[in-house]
């Protein structure tokens, strides 16, 4: 039940900035809360040395390396940053549309979530 709580209030956050992103990608219900389950104990926790989610500037930086190449970094891992970054449930499909929600990437038409 608390956890329950918790990934509704981290959608509700999650959906409140997407909606100010006009033309980010965006993510299915299930890859919200592969998001916030794998993702943001990391990416949105000031203090550790990952780009941090709505940091547009740290993810500007990073997005130059396109994203064939911060797909197989966060496949093989980089740093801090561990290998599928710990989400063993994430499929490539989602790793693309995870990258592209946080590095605020163009998603190609006709894309597929
Ligand atoms: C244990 C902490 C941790 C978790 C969990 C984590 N990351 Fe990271 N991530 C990092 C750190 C630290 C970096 C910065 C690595 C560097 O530049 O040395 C990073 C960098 C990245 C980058 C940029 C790679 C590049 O080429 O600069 C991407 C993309 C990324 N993470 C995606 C993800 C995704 C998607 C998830 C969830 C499935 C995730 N991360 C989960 C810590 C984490």
């Amino acid at each position: 039940m608390q956890m329950r709580s918790v990934s509704g209030l981290v959608l509700f956050v999650l959906m409140a900035a997407g909606a100010g992103r006009a033309g980010a990608a965006e993510l299915s219900e299930r890859q919200s809360l592969l998001l916030a389950n794998n993702c943001l104990q990391c990416h949105a926790r000031p203090g550790v040395p990952a780009p941090q989610i709505g940091d547009a500037a740290a993810w500007k930086k990073v997005a130059e390396k396109g994203e064939a190449a911060l797909l197989a970094n966060a496949v093989q891992g980089l740093g801090g940053m561990p290998p599928l970054g710990y989400c063993s449930a994430c499929t490539e499909q989602d790793f693309r549309a995870l990258i592209r929600f946080m590095a605020a990437l163009p998603a190609p038409a006709g894309a597929v979530k």
